[in-house]
């Protein structure tokens, strides 16, 4: 596997493979890989020749407050598990390069980035469009994969491309679960023991909304008043928001009478953790 740090060997290289014909497929992520990032990168495996990882942790996109800092690290680890499942290579630059003094372009997709996480943190979407914008031109992928666990963020990248007309396929991925269905993310490091067994009520609640939505509730106060009862018993976990959307637009959903997103963020200890499932009315 192939590590390339500077952008202009990426850039070159990657015109290099496509002009021979490689059809390069990329992963942006931002490190401390679990099965979640593994099972996009099998996936890419599956859409083209050559199957690229980026690894950056995109100071942009985290507020003064947030955990930037602390964001969990550990290259040789990530470069063994993306060496394991056949990644080809992975680009990873440096803060100064992707940011160099001057910077001052921003790619943002103002509607549907508003609500549910843009909410609670304004300047988050902005920062990883303008960084997802810049992987593309580096990298120069015909397609890239993203996980659905991050659903909102999947929506705001196919926005960008369509909008900015990018050529490159974005292509979502399933939620990856742990065994007791907590979504896997880095950050789920940050948590205790005890956190980890609270945070499970995020899962929880959410296959609970599928159920009653399942038995004929389609009112979307009902199903979210259930989810945040659910969570609001469990100490130490705050709900940040839970909320019924329309899955391509963020919307707000009143009644589910097509298929809709519902999603929730809640902070457990010093994590801030996201599940969402999509609901869709059998025909
Ligand atoms: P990161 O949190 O490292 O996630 C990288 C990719 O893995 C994202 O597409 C995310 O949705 C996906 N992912 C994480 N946990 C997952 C799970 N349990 N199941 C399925 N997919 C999962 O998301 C980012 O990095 C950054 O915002 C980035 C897009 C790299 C821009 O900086």
């Amino acid at each position: 596997m192939r590590i390339i740090r500077t952008i202009r060997e990426m850039q070159q290289q990657a015109e290099a493979w496509r002009r021979s014909g490689e059809v390069i497929v990329l992963v942006p992520t931002m490190g401390y890989f679990h099965a979640g990032h593994l099972a996009l990168m099998r996936h890419a495996r599956s859409l083209g020749t050559l199957v690229g990882v980026s690894l950056f942790v995109n100071p942009t996109q985290f507020a003064p407050t947030e955990d930037l800092t602390s964001y969990p690290r550990d290259f040789d680890r990530d470069r063994r598990l993306a060496e394991e499942v056949g990644v080809d290579f992975m680009f990873v630059p440096e803060a100064g390069a992707m940011y160099p003094s001057g910077f001052q372009t921003q790619v943002e997709v103002t509607e549907l980035t508003r609500p549910l996480c843009g909410a609670t943190r304004p300047t988050h979407f902005r920062g990883v469009t303008t960084v997802v914008a810049k992987l593309f031109n580096i990298v120069k992928p015909h397609a890239a994969v993203f996980g659905r666990k991050d659903y909102q963020q999947l929506m705001a990248v196919q926005r960008m491309v369509r909008d900015l007309n990018m050529e490159v396929t974005v292509v979502g991925h399933p939620i990856v679960r742990e065994a007791d269905g907590l979504a896997m993310s880095s950050r789920n490091q940050y948590l205790t023991p005890d956190q980890r067994r609270r945070a499970l009520v995020l899962s929880a609640a959410l296959d609970r909304a599928r159920q009653v939505f399942a038995g004929g509730e389609v009112r979307s106060a009902v199903l979210i008043e259930g989810v945040r009862e659910a969570i609001g018993k469990v100490p130490e976990v705050r709900l940040d928001y839970a909320e019924l959307r329309d899955p391509e637009t963020m919307a707000a959903l009143e009644r589910i009478d097509r298929p809709a997103l519902l999603a929730i963020a809640a902070f457990v200890g010093k994590a801030r953790l996201l599940d969402n499932v999509v609901l869709t009315p059998s025909a």
